[in-house]
């Protein structure tokens, strides 16, 4: 166990495992009704929400397929630059009979999943959304999500998959970044 009181990075604990556990269930009782009768093919964006990604799918008991993207539009610090830059794509060539959720850590200015949508859409028969956290505070376009763990405030967190330059994705609750480590 991480002594998060003791480490000067991180202000506090914004979600504990434990609610982000209950929280994750909830979603996949969800999915597993609304997807009783479609193809599921969850995407997972990389890296951000790998351990949601892992948690969410071991709850469903439909079944589903598995894919993973990684798309940016960050770099190394905390502002969008606003470019999609898909660096790895679904690879089966035909996702016409396929209904994707594409599963985010985090919808922050939204321009990552405004462009992703349409670019999936194109070639699947249905794309939806679910994201862990929605920090609607920080939105620049017009998006809403299909599926959200949690509305946090504008906060930058780490934690449960979550990074800032590659760090702090191992600890196990959604935390908030002291400031003074990015400003
Ligand atoms: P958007 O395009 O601005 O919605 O950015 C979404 C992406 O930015 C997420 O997938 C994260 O990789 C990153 N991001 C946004 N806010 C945070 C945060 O508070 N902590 C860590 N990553 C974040
Ligand atoms: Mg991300």
């Amino acid at each position: 166990m991480y002594d998060y009181k003791n480490n000067e990075d991180i202000e506090k604990i914004l979600v504990d495992a434990e609610s982000i556990g209950k929280r994750v269930k909830e979603l996949a009782l969800q999915i597993d009704k609304d997807y009783a009768d479609k193809r599921l093919v969850m995407v997972g964006i990389l890296k951000g929400s790998f351990i949601f990604f892992g948690d969410l799918v071991r709850n469903l008991t439909i079944p589903a397929e598995i894919e993973f993207m990684k798309v940016s539009s960050y770099g190394s610090g905390t502002v969008s630059s606003g470019e999609l830059k898909v660096s790895l794509d679904i690879a089966r060539e035909d996702l016409s009979e396929c209904d994707l959720l594409v599963v985010e850590d985090i919808i922050d200015s939204g321009k990552t999943l405004s462009k992703l949508v349409p670019y999936l859409a194109k070639r699947a028969r249905s794309v939806r959304t679910c994201t862990l956290l929605d920090k609607p505070d920080r939105r620049e376009v017009d998006l809403s999500t299909d599926y959200c763990g949690f509305v946090i405030p504008d906060e930058f967190v780490v934690g449960y998959g979550l990074d800032y330059g590659e760090k702090y994705r191992t600890l196990p609750d959604v935390c908030v970044l002291s400031p003074k480590v990015y400003s």
